[in-house]
């Protein structure tokens, strides 16, 4: 049997020993689904935190259950190190590491190329890798292939199997789950989309195969940028609806009861998390590289990344007609999150809502149910979230509702509040406050 045979049957047998590289968001739901899927799983990541976490059986993830983290421990289907030697064992690798932006907003590659250069101290004939991390077009060939095989002497396609396969989860949904999203994989070559193919299937409902694995990196990057612009859409639609004096909710909602050629998306406090502010700058900084300036994306951009210098301006404005100046007076931020009910505070708006409100005097506090802490890196502040929340929407000359969570009991807030502020429509059902709500 040749090289690519043995490994396709034992991915079909499950005895193909599975590695993830990067146990994050991405990284621990995936290695879960291939041990319950019945592989040997091995979770390699540098943080001895999550490593020390999960050997205790726990899960710091909250799409993953403890309940199930702690029986693949038990049973063994899944070990995890920080030790990267581990490889040299092993046949199947999912790379998830982080792929943030640099200060200068360029793609920072670091975890990438520290993690293809650990691998790639382990590379043996009869391993399939995919890189998962969202990047832009051209990085698993550009990046990997390379210092993986070429270097190696190892050829791909024949010795060793190369693709790319986007993450595309959604925390905190229940009902598309990385097992039963379906999974895009692009090959290097037809054999390497035909592995990686077979090392997927193993573990997930639906595979979708595309020709390369240039296609999959640009899906991932259409999938990303198709919301980027349309929250883009719908938040410049908020701005204009406010001049105009129309309730830009009732226009969406009125929108989206066309039952066809309409999606609907919602305006907000500005992007967040780390795929949709990011993602697509990706791919406009690969295009500068071809003197092409990807448009689309560098004005939503430019209009999501305004939006929380926008709430803060509504804000000061619903201050001034109560009789206030935005300097002095007393803010809760309810939700830190970038998204509701996740505890993921990456890019979140309101780190910047918050420091706007700082920066003009406000004495600004803010509550979270998952988060107990936020720090500003750039502006090096620090705070911790109010213990007694009600105690503090009372207290306070405005709450602005920044994150939707559902936790919150909105009527009770509203209730208690001298004002409101809701970026998210949070409080659409308590009109008979209203006078008390301004709404973004
Ligand atoms: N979080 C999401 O919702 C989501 C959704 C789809 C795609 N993605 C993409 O998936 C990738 C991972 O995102 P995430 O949210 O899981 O990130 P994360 O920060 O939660 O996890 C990444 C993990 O990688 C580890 N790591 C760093 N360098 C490493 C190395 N050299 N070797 C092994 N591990 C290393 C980190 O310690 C961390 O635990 C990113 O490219 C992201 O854009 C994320």
């Amino acid at each position: 049997m040749s090289i690519k045979e043995t490994l396709i049957k034992d991915l079909k047998e499950k005895k193909a020993r599975v590695a993830i590289l990067g146990l994050g968001y991405v990284g621990l739901p995936l290695a879960v689904v291939f041990g319950e899927a019945g592989f040997q799983v091995t979770g390699i990541d540098p943080d001895t935190r999550k490593i020390e976490t999960i050997n205790k059986g726990l899960s710091y993830v909250p799409d993953v259950q403890t309940e199930v983290v702690e029986k693949l421990v038990r049973s063994g289907h899944l070990t995890v190190t920080t030790d990267f030697s581990v490889l040299k064992d092993i046949d199947a690798v999912s790379i998830c590491v982080p792929t943030p932006l640099r200060k200068t907003g360029d793609p920072d590659m670091s975890f990438i190329l520290s993690a293809t250069e650990e691998l790639a101290k382990y590379m043996h004939k009869g391993m399939v890798i995919v890189l998962e991390s969202t990047t832009y077009p051209g990085t698993t060939r550009e990046l990997l292939l390379p210092k993986l095989g070429t270097e190696h002497g190892l050829t791909v396609g024949e010795d060793w199997f190369l693709a790319f396969s986007p993450e595309r989860v959604d925390p905190g949904r229940e009902d598309w789950t990385t097992i039963n999203t379906p999974k895009v994989i692009g090959g290097i070559t037809e054999a390497c989309g035909e592995v990686a193919a077979a090392c997927y299937e193993g573990a997930i409902r639906t595979v979708h195969r595309v020709s390369s694995a240039e296609a999959a990196e640009m899906a991932k990057l259409l999938e990303n940028t198709f919301r980027m612009i349309n929250i883009g859409l719908v938040n410049e639609l908020a701005i204009m609806c406010e001049r105009l004096g129309v309730d830009v909710w009732e226009v969406i909602d009125a929108a989206a009861s066309k039952p066809f050629g309409f999606m609907k998306f919602t305006p907000g406090p500005g992007l967040g998390g780390h795929c949709i502010p990011i993602d697509p700058l990706y791919l406009s900084w690969k295009m500068k590289s071809f003197n092409y300036n990807a448009r689309f994306i560098e004005l939503a951009s430019e209009i999501n990344t305004n939006m929380p210098r926008y709430v803060v301006s509504r804000v000061m404005e619903a201050l001034n007609d109560r009789g206030k100046a935005l300097k002095g007076s007393k803010i809760l931020i309810l939700g830190a999150a970038y998204k509701a009910d996740v505890d993921d505070v990456r890019e979140s708006p309101a780190l910047d809502v918050i420091g706007l409100l700082r920066n003009k005097g406000a004495v600004v506090e803010y509550h979270d149910p998952y988060i107990q802490h936020i720090h500003h890196e750039h502006e090096g502040w620090q705070m911790d979230s109010v213990e007694d929340m009600m105690t503090s929407v009372k207290e306070a000359d405005m709450v602005v509702i920044i994150t939707d969570h559902k936790a919150y009991d909105y009527a009770d807030i509203v209730e208690a509040a001298q004002s409101v502020f809701d970026s998210r429509n949070a409080t659409r059902e308590f009109v008979k406050n209203s006078e008390k709500v301004v709404r973004l």
